[in-house]
């Protein structure tokens, strides 16, 4: 059975001394829950990933990068490798984000190299894909969504090793979220491509995230769709009572 997964995805936002403070309450939070049923995820700017691992070690919760280079590693200034994270031991990787999509100019064929990099230094992608709101108005999100599924796995073998989040970028800050139904349909399309492209149990086992405006509002909702298997959330994940609130109510369902 598919735990489901409440990542935080902190983006370039966080001053360093915000930061203990957030993540030894979100810790207190976390402390008298029953966590069998839900994946805590933090994912920090790079600079706070060491303090983070090291609060996390003492607590219920799993570390992510936000982005690696494909690069194993040598001259690329200002970059981090997956090799880097592996030997922080950390857990995830987020890949593909639309943001870095937009403004670094990231192909699926990049986000395909850095998928492979990850799996070699065993750290689980979360692998992010998603339709502009022009793509969706001309009628082709099946389209794009399939595209970049098959560009940023092309060649790679999965297990349980991989998470995709399925974020249409209509919806990311926008305070407009996809509807449950709008999100389950396009979760069903991606859980049906695992199967044709792998196999019925890897279909099965592979967690697929919404992530869009997701609030406390609106979480519960979008989790009782069939195949929504959790969220990344960006805004609401900087304000740790928001996040633990759409936490609790994970465990709740
Ligand atoms: P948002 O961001 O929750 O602020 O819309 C989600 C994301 O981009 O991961």
């Amino acid at each position: 059975m598919r735990k489901i997964i409440i990542a935080g995805n902190w983006k370039m936002n966080m001053l360093f001394p915000e930061v203990e403070e957030f993540l030894f309450e979100l810790s207190d939070e976390l402390e008298g829950k029953d966590l069998n049923s839900v994946d805590v995820i933090v994912c920090p700017p790079s600079p706070y990933l060491e303090i983070t691992s090291d609060i996390a070690n003492d607590s219920k919760f799993y570390v992510g990068a936000q982005n690696i280079n494909e690069n194993n590693n040598g001259a690329y200034t200002g970059e981090i490798s997956a090799a880097m994270l592996k030997s922080m031991e950390l857990t995830y990787c987020i890949i593909g984000h639309s943001e870095r999509r937009k403004y670094f100019s990231e192909s699926d064929e990049m986000v395909n190299a850095k998928l492979k990099k990850l799996h070699e230094n065993c750290i689980v992608p979360i692998v992010c894909i998603g339709e502009t709101l022009e793509q969706r108005e001309q009628g082709i999100t099946k389209k794009i969504i399939l595209s970049q599924l098959d560009g940023a796995f092309k060649d790679i073998k999965i297990n349980n090793n991989v998470v995709i989040a399925y974020e249409p970028i209509w919806a990311i800050g926008t305070g407009k979220t996809a509807t449950p139904q709008q999100a389950q349909e396009i979760h069903a399309i991606i859980r049906k491509w695992l199967e044709e492209s792998y196999k019925k149990d890897i279909a099965e086992n592979v967690s697929i995230l919404y992530g869009g405006s997701m609030k406390p509002e609106n979480v519960k909702e979008l989790l009782l769709q069939s195949d929504i298997d959790g969220g990344l959330i960006g805004g609401a994940s900087l304000d740790v009572s928001k996040f633990s609130k759409m936490i609790e109510i994970a465990v709740e369902l």
